[in-house]
């Protein structure tokens, strides 16, 4: 049994539209690989089927090897899998804590209605310290998530997922919408992510993969066109042809 996640044979149709085609793949604990493709390649498919939003049509998920490919999404972020959205799912109306507390109380099993109370366990508050340091958004503590920058935002977002204590993290175009002069604080707070944790990265922005990706995997029309390191990628004439080369010339 190998630590981490093994996927073999991973299918997923859409009526007769193959999105997903016989995936294999394999995150190890502290891994950091990119899922790149063209729009509609299938990359939010594939981690929908990762969290359990979607069922497989065939094929198996190993999580340190048990089969997790037919639990449902609860039941997945319970064995650590957490995703953050291609589109933003904060609460607008709440502060930067207040959203940050809602999942670490919800991972502990408090009740809902402990929130906002100034009893709300001391323990989670000092938790929510602590990951608000880790992506320096101390400063923002207090402020509506409605009123932060988008790119702040989007570390909020990382934020939450990351105070479900996962194993396997993925990141649904983290970059996207976020201006270029922000772009830092999203390649900054993925450098500051845990050292044994699995981190998918799904994304467009080639500059933002190339800093962050140790490996880069290639999704086309559902099916992995190669795998490899990003020197290899960049240098692949197929990547280059299908895609790489037409954003890139
Ligand atoms: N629920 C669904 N029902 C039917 N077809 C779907 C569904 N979800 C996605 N698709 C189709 O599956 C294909 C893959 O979509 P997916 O969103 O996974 O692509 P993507 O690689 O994430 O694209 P993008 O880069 O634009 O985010 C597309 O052709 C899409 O239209
Ligand atoms: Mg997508």
């Amino acid at each position: 049994m190998s630590a981490g996640l093994q996927i073999r044979g991973l299918s997923k149709s859409f009526g007769g539209l193959a999105v997903a085609r016989e995936i294999n793949f394999d995150l190890a604990p502290g891994d950091r690989k990119a899922l790149i493709g063209p729009n509609g390649a299938g990359k939010s498919t594939f981690a929908n089927l990762l969290t359990g939003a979607l069922t497989p049509s065939a094929g198996e998920i190993r999580l340190d090897g048990r089969d997790i490919g037919r639990l449902g999404e609860a039941a997945r972020v319970k064995a650590g899998i957490a995703k953050t959205f291609q589109i933003t799912t904060l609460f607008q109306d709440l502060t930067v804590r207040e959203n940050i507390l809602l999942p670490v109380l919800e991972r502990r099993g408090a009740a809902l209605r402990m929130f906002r109370r100034a009893d709300a366990d001391a323990q989670a508050n000092a938790e929510v310290e602590a990951l608000m340091a880790q992506f320096k958004l101390n400063p923002f503590a207090e402020v509506r998530v409605g009123d932060l920058a988008y790119g702040q935002q989007r570390l909020v977002e990382m934020t939450v997922a990351l105070a479900l204590k996962p194993r396997i993290l993925i990141l649904d175009e983290p970059a996207a919408g976020v201006p270029t002069g922000e772009n830092h604080l999203i390649t900054d707070a993925i450098a500051a992510l845990p050292a044994d944790l699995s981190v998918l990265i799904i994304e467009h922005d080639m500059a933002l993969v190339f800093k962050v990706a140790r490996a880069i995997v290639v999704l086309v029309a559902g099916a992995i066109l190669v795998e490899g390191a990003p020197r290899e990628i960049a240098a692949n004439p197929r990547v280059r042809d299908l895609y790489l080369g037409s954003r890139h010339g």
